[in-house]
């Protein structure tokens, strides 16, 4: 494959988890333990109250599987909850982790599995590029929403210094995951839709970032079409369990092109809202999926063009442009049907944030990958419409 400038550049597909999804999967789990396993489970309070966590805990009592609780997992992932769980579950021995939850259980874990194994801190991995030096304690991922993919990447966002900072190597693949939308039916609606839409947002910013090739846009192309067919479903009747499911491997596989193909617009602009104002990471996505779409779609007429087709946009007759200016008018369309506010009103602060926030998107990493490049003169007006009523 050519860069453009005649220099070869080849790509890589690599996904060595093995994952088991459906509804009743989580009965897996009790075929990827042994007995001399002791397990660390990474989750957090909501969990261990409406019992979902017990229902991992019966299975591992049953194979007399010994495990200690680690359920101090805040909303964003902090790198005081690293520590504290790394240093308990080395306290007690732990030699496998169960990350059970959405996406801030399942960082944590991914961290706590590699620092099992791994020594130093947490910080020399993220902030120095420390080299890996064994491969991480076994961990399985059981996410319990659908939507961030962390189950199946080999990535790792946890605030540090502030800042949102992903660890990515080869080495935080998880050697299991267990997708059950049963697990996934008393998710509340506004976190179905919310955490539904960031999988959407992994498959659109990997279908038309830079980093696409053939093999991530089929896994992208089927999340979109997975997502846009039965997110509403899943939204509007949480027990509909054919939803849910499909919902729930559409974030897997958003979230195995994400891994592969690097994210962009969306997750550059929504990273420093949401470490600055706190913000559920799917949200502050969200509000900005139609901006992105309006923004990128010079730069890839066509596969805007297809993600109108996707969404049933009737594009005969028209032309490239007008016809990937309707899947702009559809993605907002979509997010009104879920009730997705148009802007983080009752977040915003105060006036200087705005150019802040602006400076940080355009600089940070993710936007590499965008189709397009904004200045940040261009960025200013669309933080201000979503975050300025
Ligand atoms: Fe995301």
């Amino acid at each position: 494959m050519s860069n453009g400038k005649g220099k070869m550049m080849s790509k890589k597909f690599f996904m060595p988890t093995k994952v088991f999804h459906g509804q009743g999967s989580l009965k897996e789990l009790k075929n990827l333990l042994q007995k001399e396993d002791n397990v660390f489970i990474v989750t957090d309070k909501v969990l261990v109250g409406i019992g979902i966590a017990k229902k991992v805990m019966d299975i591992l009592e049953e194979k007399s599987i010994r495990y200690t609780v680690f359920s101090e997992v805040p909303v964003n992932p902090h790198e005081d909850s690293v520590q504290k769980a790394v240093e308990l579950a080395k306290k007690n021995g732990c030699n496998a982790v169960i990350a059970l939850g959405g996406g801030s259980p399942l960082d944590v874990g991914k961290m706590v599995a590699f620092l099992l194994t791994n020594s130093g801190t947490l910080e020399e991995y993220q902030w120095d590029n420390k080299p890996t030096e064994a491969p991480m304690a076994k961990l399985i991922n059981i996410p319990t929403t659908a939507g961030t993919g962390s189950e199946v990447t080999a990535t790792a966002v946890i605030i540090s210094r502030d800042t949102k900072k992903g660890i990515k190597r080869d080495d935080l693949f998880a050697y299991a995951a267990i997708i059950d939308p049963l697990l996934m039916v008393s998710m509340p609606p506004h976190i179905t839709s919310t955490t539904g839409i960031d999988a959407f947002t992994h498959a659109y910013e990997s279908f038309v970032g830079l980093g696409s090739n053939p093999v991530t846009d089929a896994w992208a192309i089927e999340a979109m079409q997975l997502i846009i067919e039965y997110l509403p479903r899943a939204y509007v009747n949480g027990e509909d369990l054919e939803a849910r499911e499909k919902v729930s491997i559409a974030a897997v596989l958003a979230g195995v092109a994400m891994d592969q193909a690097g994210l962009g617009f969306i997750h550059s602009c929504s990273g420093p809202v949401a470490s600055y104002y706190d913000v559920p990471h799917g949200l502050s996505n969200a509000v900005f999926l139609p901006y992105a779409l309006r923004f990128n779609m010079l730069a890839n007429l066509d596969k805007h063009v297809a993600i109108a087709e996707m969404f049933g946009m009737d594009v005969s007759g028209l032309s490239k442009r007008e016809a990937a200016e309707l899947a702009v008018d559809a993605v907002a369309q979509f997010l009104d049907d879920l009730d997705i506010p148009e802007g983080l009103y009752s977040y915003f602060q105060k006036d200087e944030d705005i150019a802040v926030f602006a400076d940080a998107a355009c600089n940070m990493f993710l936007m590499k990958n965008n189709p397009r490049k904004p200045k940040v003169e261009e960025l200013i007006p669309i933080f201000e419409a979503i975050l300025k009523e």
